[in-house]
């Protein structure tokens, strides 16, 4: 298997995913979306990119399995997985906010080896692949250099499922407010993360995600230089439903921060 290779051709899948996830915009009604669970829509649209891509994905790469956000193959592999979030910010497409992504890693074994994060309305793909570099539209890119909290750009998203930690959360949030630039909460996680890669945002925090949210733009960060923890600063953030991201400069001032509040 040639890994470059594969990722242009995911690239070039996850552009074509997109295209069909954009012409929906605007159509679906309200009697074709359904709330998986609170706040968790579903319609169509996720369900067909997500079809789409695990069939031509399991062309790429027969002997794949999948862990996939709509459930629509349930194949595990022995050695690949790709992990596939089709529509990452269904509430903004749903509502007609600009900012959703197609978001496709691989896993072989428990390395994530490729990354590809397509956000559809700015033609924006994000792609990296282990030992290489990160790229946005072809060109390379790299996480910022702002080693002060006081002049970064933050990102995140609130909880809308689990308040569980909502308090610790909110209390991290104001001490975020405070201490940076400002917060964005742009409502796609692999954008959030895809835009800490290329260096718009300078770090992101949030819980309860899945490994489909953030599986692609971890390896995106990792490859332009950045890092992802859990919040305690360890290595549990693909399963562990917590996801801090930063350039090397930052981390220390801002996973602080974050262990601080909630890592406990
Ligand atoms: C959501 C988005 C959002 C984040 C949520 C995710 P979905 O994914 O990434 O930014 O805050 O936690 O679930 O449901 O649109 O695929
Ligand atoms: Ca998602
Ligand atoms: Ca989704």
């Amino acid at each position: 298997m040639n890994l470059e290779t594969l990722c242009m051709d995911v690239v070039e899948l996850s552009r074509e995913v997109g295209i069909f996830i954009k012409m929906e915009e605007g159509k679906v009604r309200a009697s074709d979306i359904e709330e998986k669970s609170r706040n968790s829509l579903v319609s169509y649209v996720d369900k067909t990119a997500e079809e789409k891509l695990v069939k031509e994905l399991t062309l790429l790469l027969p002997e794949s399995g999948f862990i996939a956000e709509e459930g629509t193959s349930h194949k595990l592999g022995k050695r690949y997985n790709w992990i596939v979030d089709p529509l990452d910010g269904t509430t903004n497409f749903l509502h007609g906010i600009p900012t959703y992504s197609v978001s496709v890693a691989l896993r072989e074994g428990d390395k994530i080896i490729l990354g590809v994060v397509y956000e559809v309305n700015r033609d924006e793909c994000f792609y990296a692949c282990k030992n290489g570099k990160a790229f946005l539209n072809g060109n390379q890119i790299k996480v910022s250099s702002t080693h002060e909290l006081k002049h970064s750009l933050l990102a995140t998203g609130f909880p809308y499922y689990d308040f569980d930690r909502s308090d610790a959360y909110f209390e991290l949030l104001k001490e975020m407010v405070h201490k940076s630039r400002s917060v964005r909460r742009i409502g796609s996680a692999a954008v959030d993360m895809a835009y800490v890669a290329c260096g718009r945002f300078d770090g992101f925090v949030e819980y309860s995600l899945n490994a489909w949210d953030v599986a692609a733009g971890a390896i995106l960060i990792q490859e332009a230089g950045g890092i992802v923890t859990d919040f305690k600063g360890e290595n549990n953030w693909l399963y562990g439903k917590e996801m801090l991201a930063t350039n090397v400069l930052l981390f220390e001032e801002f996973s602080t921060l974050v262990k601080n509040k909630m890592g406990a």
